[in-house]
C-alpha cells in the first residue's frame, strides 16, 4: 500500500473546495442570462468566477492525473479484492466526468450553447458520484481502518 503525497492530498481538498464553490457560483449563470432582468455586478463576477474556476479544475484534475500515473494511488498496483476495485474504478469515473464537466462548461460558454443540457446532466452524474464516494469514505472512518486518515494531511502513515 502507497501513502499519497502532500500534494495529492492538498489537491483532493482544493479540488473538493472548488467544486463545492461552482455550484455556488452557477446560480449566477441563469441570472445573468434573464432576458427581462439586467445582471447585477456580483452575477457577472461570480459567472466568470464560475467559467474562469471551472478550466482551472480542469487543469488542476490533469495534473492530478498526471501524479496518480507517475507515483500511484494508495492502493496495490494491482488491486485484488471487489472493494478495492470499485474504489479504483469509481476514483477514475471522477477524473473523466470532471474533465467532461469542464470540457462541456467551456464548449457551452463560448462555442454552442447546446451543450448545456449535457454540462447539466452530468453535474447530476457528478452528484451521484460524490456521495457515493463520502458515504464510502466515511464507512472507513466509522470502521476505523487506514482509508480515510491517509487523505489526511500531518497524520503519521
Ligand atoms: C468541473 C467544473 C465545473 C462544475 C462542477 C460546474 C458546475 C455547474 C453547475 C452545477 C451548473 C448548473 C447546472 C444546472 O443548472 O442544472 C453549471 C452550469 C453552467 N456552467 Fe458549469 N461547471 C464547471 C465548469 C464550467 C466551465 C469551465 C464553464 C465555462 C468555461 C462552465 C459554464 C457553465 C454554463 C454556461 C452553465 C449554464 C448551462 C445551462 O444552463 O445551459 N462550467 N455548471
Ligand atoms: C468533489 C469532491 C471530491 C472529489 C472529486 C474527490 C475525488 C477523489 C479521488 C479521484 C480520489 C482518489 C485519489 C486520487 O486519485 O488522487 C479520492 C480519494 C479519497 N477521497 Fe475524495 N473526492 C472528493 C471529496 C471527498 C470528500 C468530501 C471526502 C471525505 C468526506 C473524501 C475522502 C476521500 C478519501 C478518504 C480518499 C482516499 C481513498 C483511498 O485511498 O482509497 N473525498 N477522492
Amino acid at each position: 500500500m502507497r501513502a499519497y503525497s502532500t500534494l495529492q492530498i492538498s489537491l483532493h481538498w482544493l479540488i473538493a473546495a472548488m467544486v463545492g464553490a461552482q455550484w455556488y457560483t452557477s446560480g449566477a449563470i441563469h441570472r445573468t442570462h434573464n432576458p427581462l432582468v439586467p445582471p447585477t455586478d456580483t452575477d457577472l463576477l461570480l459567472h466568470a468566477l464560475h467559467n474562469y474556476g471551472g478550466m482551472t479544475i480542469g487543469a488542476i484534475m490533469l495534473l492530478r492525473l498526471g501524479l496518480r500515473l507517475r507515483y500511484g494511488t494508495s492502493h496495490r498496483v494491482r488491486p485484488v479484492s471487489l472493494m478495492e476495485r470499485a474504489a479504483n474504478g469509481l476514483h477514475l469515473l471522477f477524473y473523466v466526468l470532471i474533465l467532461m464537466q469542464a470540457g462541456t462548461g467551456f464548449v457551452t460558454s463560448y462555442l454552442w450553447g447546446g451543450a448545456g443540457s449535457l454540462h447539466s446532466a452530468l453535474w447530476t452524474v457528478l452528484l451521484v458520484l460524490i456521495a457515493l464516494h463520502v458515504s464510502a469514505a466515511l464507512y472507513h472512518l466509522i470502521r476505523g481502518d487506514r482509508v480515510f486518515s491517509r487523505m489526511l494531511p500531518f497524520v503519521k502513515r
